[in-house]
């Protein structure tokens, strides 16, 4: 058997997800793209913003390195968008997470809104010039954002 009768025979393989068949190839095409992956990062980034202003530095840190780890599934999901998002994650977000390790409040607020500017005009660049992302003016209602005390 050759690689291409090989890999032929590898697509018509399908497997049971516990509700339906699937094939690599379906397991392939609903890995999620920017349109699922950026409304996480925007509720990520409210969190942050929060987190950080409220003095939690391990919570804004874990929420700085969750919207790196979304941004670098994206580059790899949508080869497209790859050198976009990595650029800005070069530019803007190390920096932000510098800032987030030195525990630097005007700092980290500095690198906020630059990353915010630049993730707006990214949307301009690729042509959706609509989606322009602003912080809201509470912080999220589903979490405690204060620091956790010590136990004990
Ligand atoms: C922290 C930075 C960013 C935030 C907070 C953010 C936020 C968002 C939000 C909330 C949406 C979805 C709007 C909606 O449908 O409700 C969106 C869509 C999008 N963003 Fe971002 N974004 C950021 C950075 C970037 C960067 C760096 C790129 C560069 C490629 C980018 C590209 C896109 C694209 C292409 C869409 C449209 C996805 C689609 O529906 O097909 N974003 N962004």
């Amino acid at each position: 058997m050759d690689n291409d009768e090989l890999l032929e025979r590898l697509k018509a393989f399908t497997f049971w997800s516990g509700h339906r068949e699937m094939s690599i190839e379906d397991l392939a095409a609903i890995q999620p793209g920017l349109g699922r992956l950026m409304p996480e990062i925007g509720q990520r980034t409210w969190k942050l913003y929060y987190a950080a202003k409220a003095h939690n530095w391990p919570m804004a840190h874990f929420q700085a390195k969750e919207i790196r780890g979304l941004m670098e599934l994206g580059a790899f999901t949508r080869p497209k968008h790859e050198a976009a998002l990595l650029e800005f994650l070069d530019q803007y977000w190390t920096p932000l997470q510098e800032a987030i390790k030195k525990e630097d409040f005007a700092a980290f607020e500095a690198a906020f809104h630059k990353a915010v500017d630049a993730a707006n005009a990214y949307h301009e660049l690729k042509d959706k010039p609509y989606i322009v992302w602003k912080l809201p003016e509470n912080p999220p209602p589903d979490l405690d954002l204060s620091p956790r005390k010590k136990q004990g």
